[in-house]
């Protein structure tokens, strides 16, 4: 049932990326799509395992993630992608591939990742300790025209969700759901 496409997070790190993913992932479980999480962190573990965080890497990680997106959204499955993705170009490039594409920015000031600091890996990058670290001394593009924007220092996880079902369900990707968000 449903047919397929791909949301796409993109976003610093910490900005919540693999939070709302994991949560759209399971909303999407509930109401009995077909759907795959493809999460950065995860991915870099076996599909880009040994790639670091030069330009090239990055730009061959996004392509990877963006190729199984590619696959999948054609066979009527859903695919979330969260990865920091910090290339627009590469994103349009994706875009272009997969036609379905719906493009989360999760939006956070650099102040307020840099305190949170959930993973220490912000205090460790303005020491030098990071080098090319995304934000911090390595670019990140935000996108021009997303779909979707949550802005995550001030919204909740349940509004954030919430705007996202909203969008799917505005360009008929998903049925209204009845009830909530849930
Ligand atoms: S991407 O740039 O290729 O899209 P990806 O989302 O897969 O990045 O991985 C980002 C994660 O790798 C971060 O959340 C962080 O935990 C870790 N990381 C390690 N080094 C860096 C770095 N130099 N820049 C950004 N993230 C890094």
């Amino acid at each position: 049932m449903g047919k397929g496409f791909t949301v796409w997070f993109t976003g610093l790190s910490g900005s919540g990326k693999t939070t709302l993913a994991e949560r759209l992932h399971q909303l999407l479980k509930d109401r009995e799509h077909k759907v795959e999480l493809l999460d950065g962190d995860v991915v870099r573990t076996n599909l880009s395992k040994g790639l670091g965080f030069s330009k090239e890497d990055r730009d061959t990680n996004i392509r990877r993630i963006g190729f199984v997106c590619e696959l999948l959204t054609r066979n009527d499955v859903v695919a979330i992608a969260a990865a920091i993705s910090p290339y627009r170009e590469i994103r349009d490039e994706v875009r272009a591939k997969v036609g379905n594409f719906v493009e989360v920015f999760c939006s956070c000031p650099i102040d307020v990742l840099t305190e949170r600091d959930v993973k220490g890996l912000y205090a460790k990058a303005l020491k030098g300790e990071i080098k090319n670290f995304t934000g911090v001394s390595d670019p990140y593009e935000e996108p021009l025209t997303p779909e979707v924007v949550v802005e995550t220092d001030k919204e909740t996880i349940e509004e954030s969700l919430g705007k996202i079902v909203n969008r799917l369900e505005a360009f008929g990707y998903l049925d209204r759901a009845s009830v909530g968000v849930g």
